[in-house]
């Protein structure tokens, strides 16, 4: 038996209609699981859909900023494809600040996106009524921003740095239902996100920030295949980590 598979699981991804989650929606179908996608946008949703491998797989419409709104997510993912055995939040803000462009607001509207949604669908999705608990797995993609610093970066950093932490306490208080969570730091990662950072930078900024990363700067599949490792019976054992996955960025 393949313990890298994930045949016969259930996955749930947030902002899965575009970059890193899109990957991962896809990988994970390929590796064999069911996916549900989650993010706003109907249409990226829907090309998200003809990527996947495989029928089952169906897309719910929510703005994650909506937290009560939550909770309806679960349910409805559930009722549709049974219960959930692997969670990936993918959805997230990012933005470039200094302190004096920052005010309670806008911190908020990180912490909803980067930080709230995700631990409101922990809540939820852990319910026995709503999670698979035989090595049920959660994964949160954080950022090496979350243990290290950059100027203009409070805000998203602050974020990136809760969730890192409040993984390992997930991870402690859901070891004795068997659901393992873990969280993974990508360094500047190809996307649609990445696109609209570089957008913003000359040249020369631009070249130094690919220059940090001592491989490069990475693809979605970087990513994604680290998510189907932790989602997998393979990391069976691995709970309350943070997965560096840089390209030697925070190796200096
Ligand atoms: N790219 C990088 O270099 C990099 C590096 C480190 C960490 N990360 C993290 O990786 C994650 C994915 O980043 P990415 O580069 O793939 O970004 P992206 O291409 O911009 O995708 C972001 C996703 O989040 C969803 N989203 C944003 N706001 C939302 C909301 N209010 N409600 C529901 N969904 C929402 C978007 O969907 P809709 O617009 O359809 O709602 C989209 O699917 C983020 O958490 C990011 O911080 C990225």
């Amino acid at each position: 038996m393949n313990q890298f598979s994930l045949s016969g699981k259930h996955v749930l991804i947030t902002g899965a209609s575009s970059g890193i989650g899109r990957q991962c929606a896809v990988s994970c179908s390929e590796s064999g699981a069911t996916v549900t996608l989650v993010a706003r946008n109907t249409d990226r949703l829907k090309e998200t859909e003809s990527q996947l491998n495989g029928c089952r797989h169906f897309s719910v419409a929510q703005d994650l900023s909506e937290l009560d709104a939550i909770e309806d997510v679960v349910k409805s993912t559930v009722k549709k494809n049974g219960k959930i055995d692997g969670f990936i939040h993918a959805a997230g803000i990012e933005g470039t600040e200094p302190i004096t462009l920052l005010n309670a607001i806008k911190y908020k509207s990180y912490f909803d996106i980067n930080v709230l949604a995700g631990l409101e669908f922990s809540r939820f999705l852990t319910k026995k009524k709503y999670c698979n608990t035989s090595y049920a797995s959660l994964v949160f993609i954080a950022s090496v921003m979350g243990t290290l610093g950059q100027p203009g970066k409070i805000a998203y950093s602050a974020s990136k740095g809760a969730l890192v932490n409040a993984v390992k306490s997930m991870a402690l208080e859901f070891a004795g239902k068997n659901i393992r969570v873990n969280s993974i730091s990508p360094g500047i990662v190809l996307t649609p996100m990445t696109e609209n950072l570089f957008a913003s930078l000359d040249a020369d900024s631009k070249q130094a920030i690919i220059n940090m990363h001592p491989l490069g700067i990475g693809t979605v599949t970087d990513v994604a295949n680290a998510c189907i490792f932790l989602l997998s019976d393979a990391a069976k054992w691995i709970t309350g980590t943070n997965l560096i996955i840089d390209g030697g960025y925070s190796a200096k």
